[in-house]
Formats: C-alpha cells, structure tokens, sequence
C-alpha cells in the first residue's frame, strides 16, 4: 500500500540536532518524543502549553523562521525548529482573539453601579465595556458557556501593538472608556497580556479601565502585581467550587496533581486580592451554580470562604445554562436562582448579584 504524506519518514533538526519521526504529528509531540520537557505552567526549561488548542500561542516555536503555534503546527519533513526562549521572546509575542465588541453588561468584574446604568437604560442601545474574547484555554469545562470563541482558533494572531490599536479603536467608536479581557483565558499567555495592557495604558494617557476576567488558575501574586503595574483596573474571578471533586467535575480537568495545583492556585490568587489589592483595583468574584454541577451546599462553603476574606467584595451568581459538551443540565429557574441569593446575603455577603434567565437582581 502506497504511504500517505503524513506517515513518511520526516528528518527535522530541533535546536541544531537532527531526529527522524515516522508517525504524524504536530511539532509540540515531536518535541515531546525528542524528549523535551512539556508543561501546562510556565516553568524553567519546559515548554509551556496551556490550552493545546491552537489559541493562546504560548507554546510558540520558531519554525523555518516564523513563529509557530507548535501544538497545533503539523510536523513536516525538513523543518528546521527552535525552541530557545531567547530566540522567541526577541520577537513580540502573538495570540488570537476571536472578537472585540461593545458588551451591554459585562462580567464578574465590572461594577455594578455600571450593570445598573445598563438596566435603567433599558430599551435603549447603552454598553458598558468592549470585550476582547481572546482563544485558547488551560481548563476543559464540559459547559464552557463560551466554547465558540474559546475553541475556534482561527484567524490572524495578533501583536500585543496591533491587538491595543484595534480594542482601542473598537473602545472610540463606541465612546467607552473600560476595556474587558475575557475569553477563553486571558491570562495563559502572560507575555501578551501584560503588552496589550501596557500598549492600551498608552493610547490612553487620560486614563482608561482595564479588567480582566479570569478563571483565576494562573494567578500568582507576582502576576497580579505584574498586571496591576501594567494597568490593570479591575479584575473578575470565577470561582468554581470550593471542593475538589466539584473543581474536576466543572473544569474537565480529572488528573489529581494537575487539577490540585489549579484549584489551589485559584484560591491563593483570590486570597492574594482580597487581602493586598482590593484598594488598589476593583476585584469581583464569580460564583458557579447549576444543581447538577455545584450543588447550594458548595455555594454555601464557597462563600462562607469569600465572607471570610472580605464580605463587601462584589460577588455575582452565575446561573450555568446546558452548553458546549454538556447538553443535559437544566439551567436554574429565575425563582431558584433568587432563593440562592437571598441565602447569601443572609449568610453576610454584602454585595450579590444575580445572573438569571429575567435578567439581573440586586445588590
Ligand atoms: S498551547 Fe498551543 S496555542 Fe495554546
């Protein structure tokens, strides 16, 4: 039997060294099998891969001299590849963002005074921020409720210069001064992130605000620091369980010590907020309900923990609809939703919103 293109023997040389691979694959498994180190995280001499989706443009290598997505790139006989990080960080950093436009209420981290302006305007056209979708993300939630644009990784990658240039343009049009970072994740690629917030800092000498909403997995200290001195304003972190079976349950992440380290990781950062940012920039927190995913008693733990830290923090309860990979959950009746609200103002939360399927409640 003849031999299809992708089963014929490929001689690549990666960093200087030839290797010969027979089976197809994409650049990032040929490293792997070339035995190089890959990593969900940024670590010191791994290659960092995060989302694997071809989105986020973390695992970049130079391929035949133009920078490549390597999980997503198919190896091809003769490719001359480079993983230096060196050689990569000399170049500006690329990511893909599936869309950029006027969003009426927002996120987990926009204020909701803003949310209110949206509802008294009601019948009438009024934004509150323009949303930048970037693709590609470290979780695999069954019920993404943004999977079009977190897993479509297509189109141009952008620039952190050309990406601020086309958000900022998008933010005149519609005469808004407060740009949002959602997804995806926005935060898996961190070189990117933190020049498009520095870029936009700059077209906006006046001042602008700049949130970012995030699942929370990669928040360091030093990270949050790096973002807030890059102009991070205001910051939205879902919260998607308080114990580690649910964290699996929601995020599609089931190996032990991976899902451990983001779950742990998204509660340190919360805490890192709550307790050393909060005067600084606008932190809002996310909490997941759907009966079938995190049930009232985790919700109840959940912000039992957040009351701990800071009770006047702004918290929105999230109403998770069927989506994505899991089409057999019922989304929560407004009626129930409003029950759990009153439950966590009750509980000493200060300040609760809730997301129903009537539109939002409160604080
Ligand atoms: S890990 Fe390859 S693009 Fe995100």
């Amino acid at each position: 039997m003849e031999k299809s293109p992708e089963s014929e023997d490929k001689t690549v040389l990666i960093d200087g060294r030839q290797y010969r691979f027979t089976d197809q694959l994409t650049v990032l498994q040929a490293l792997s099998k070339a035995g190089y180190k890959i990593s969900h995280f940024p670590e010191e001499g791994r290659v960092y891969a995060p989302c694997r989706t071809g989105g986020c443009w973390s695992c970049t290598v130079l391929v035949d001299g133009a920078l490549k997505p390597s999980c997503v790139t198919p190896l091809k006989d003769g490719m001359e590849i480079i993983t230096d990080r060196k050689v990569i960080e000399a170049m500006p950093p690329l990511r893909q963002i599936a869309a950029v436009k006027a969003h009426p209420v927002g996120g987990v981290g926009t204020p909701h005074t803003l949310r209110k302006k949206y509802q008294l305007a009601s019948g009438k056209p009024y934004y509150t921020e323009v949303g930048a979708f970037t693709q590609g993300c470290i979780l695999r939630c069954p019920t993404c409720q943004n999977w079009p644009y977190t897993y479509s990784s297509r189109g141009t990658p952008l620039t952190p210069e050309r990406a601020a240039e086309i958000i900022d343009s998008k933010a005149r049009e519609f005469n808004l001064k407060r740009i949002a970072f959602t997804g995806g994740e926005s935060t898996i690629n961190r070189r990117w992130l933190v020049e498009v917030l520095k870029n936009l800092k700059t077209l906006n000498p006046d001042g602008i605000n700049l949130h970012v909403d995030t699942n929370g997995a990669l928040l360091t200290p030093d990270y949050i620091e790096q973002l807030i001195a890059a102009g991070m304003t205001d910051i939205g972190v879902d919260l998607k369980a308080s114990r580690l079976e649910t964290y699996q349950k929601v995020t599609g992440i089931k190996h032990p010590a991976f899902s451990r380290r983001l779950f742990e990781q998204s509660w340190a950062g919360v805490e890192y907020l709550l307790k050393n940012c909060a005067g600084r920039i606008f932190v809002g927190l996310g909490i997941v309900y759907n009966r079938s995913l995190v049930p009232l008693e985790e919700v109840k733990e959940i912000a039992g923990r957040i009351i701990e830290l800071n009770p006047s923090v702004q918290v929105c309860l999230l109403d998770y609809r069927p989506e994505f990979r899991q089409r057999d959950i019922i989304q929560p009746s407004t009626g129930e939703m409003l029950d759990i609200w009153k439950t966590l103002k009750k509980m000493g939360l200060e300040c609760v919103l809730c997301q129903t399927t009537a539109g939002y409640y409160g604080p």
